[in-house]
């Protein structure tokens, strides 16, 4: 009874306060904005002001309440990078303010004509150029599911220096879906290199931000600057390099290998092969293909096969041992002997 009218009282409540608000339920930004503008000046102040290049990597946020200055320093935590700041040139408005009139007649603006230049908020000029960074990490709020106008005009000024660069994006929202975010960045952004995992900070898991952003690292900068492009394979005290296929199954294959070689027991199979259960799985993207002696296979998403022959089946590709000649082959992975211990390592 007790319990059935605390529901009431809630789902009544949870009404009333949409009702207040002039933006569809999914929509609808943060009810209470952060009270921190002189939070946010004083880490302005700890920020780099000098427009030498220290890094790789160009960190590029603009933060209205706070929120994505935040994941920006967890970013830092993660990632040697440089930092810009993104900053409207007209200071003091409040986008938030009568339902967040102004910042909803922004994003009007630029949904109406995004070719045209004169439908971007001016910003402040900025003191980094993009153009000498490898890397890029964007970190914007959402703004009526669109990206933030503040950081739409810098790249709208910047993105076309961002071709073949690498870039990551993070996006934080009250609770709306990313998707026109990752739009606005990839038609901003022609011709960058986007990192296909987009972080999404959002209400329900901002209170596991720094985990939240230290695994996104992870996987961003393994398939960067550490992806390596061999492993090795070893029988019996004899090792053969394999040159790995770009792919999330040979991703997770170094990932795991990066903490530990791993050791398995293979069997021949079908006169063609060599097949044991790796003891964990990976990501499959399996497609019908025919094998080739060489080809090292993820098979059922948790086993590996050698080939020393061919076969026809619906497997994904991990990638291919290096040898001179099939004999060499059959002789280091024991062809039609049985069992073997197979150890992978890179
Ligand atoms: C003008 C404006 C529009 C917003 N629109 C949305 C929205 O449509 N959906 C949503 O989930 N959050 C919306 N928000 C909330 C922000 O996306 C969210 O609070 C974000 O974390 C803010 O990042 P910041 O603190 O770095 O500015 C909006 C905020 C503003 C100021």
């Amino acid at each position: 009874m007790i319990r059935t009218l605390a529901i009431s009282i809630i789902t009544l409540l949870t009404a009333f306060v949409y009702s207040c608000e002039k933006v569809p339920a999914e929509e609808s930004p943060a009810t209470t904005l952060p009270d921190s503008h002189q939070e946010e000046q004083d880490k302005n102040d700890e920020d780099p002001v000098d427009s030498g290049v220290n890094s790789k990597t160009l960190v590029v946020y603009y933060s209205f309440t706070g929120n994505c200055k935040s994941i920006v320093k967890s970013v830092k935590d993660n990632i040697e990078a440089d930092v810009l700041e993104i900053q409207p040139a007209d200071e003091g408005l409040d986008y938030a303010a009568d339902n967040y009139a102004i910042g909803s007649s922004l994003i009007a603006a630029i949904r109406e004509k995004p070719d045209d230049a004169a439908s971007y908020p001016a910003i402040k000029p900025v003191n980094r150029n993009a153009a000498d960074y490898d890397t890029i990490i964007i970190v914007t709020p959402l703004w009526w599911s669109n990206m933030a106008a503040i950081m739409q005009s810098y790249l709208f000024q910047e993105g076309s220096k961002m071709k073949g660069k690498k870039v990551g994006l993070i996006v934080s929202s009250y609770s709306s879906g990313i998707s026109s975010v990752v739009a606005d960045a990839r038609r901003l952004i022609p011709g960058g290199e986007f990192h296909e995992d987009n972080l999404w900070v959002n209400n329900s898991n901002r209170s596991q931000q720094d985990a939240l952003v230290k695994e996104w690292a992870a996987g961003f900068q393994n398939n960067t600057d550490t992806m390596p492009n061999t492993i090795k394979i070893t029988v019996s005290g004899k090792s053969l390099p394999v040159v790995l296929d770009k792919n999330k199954a040979a991703e997770a294959l170094v990932a795991a290998l990066s903490e530990a070689p791993i050791t398995y027991e293979a069997d021949d199979y079908g006169g063609f092969e060599k097949v044991g259960a790796l003891g964990r799985s990976l990501p499959a993207n399996d497609t019908q293909i025919t094998t080739q002696a060489g080809d090292v296979i993820l098979y059922s998403g948790n086993q590996i096969v050698l080939f020393y022959g061919t076969n026809s089946w619906s497997y994904t590709r991990i990638g291919k041992m290096e040898y001179s000649t099939l004999d060499e082959l059959k002789s280091f992975l024991k062809a039609g002997q049985g069992i073997i211990n197979v150890t992978l390592s890179l």
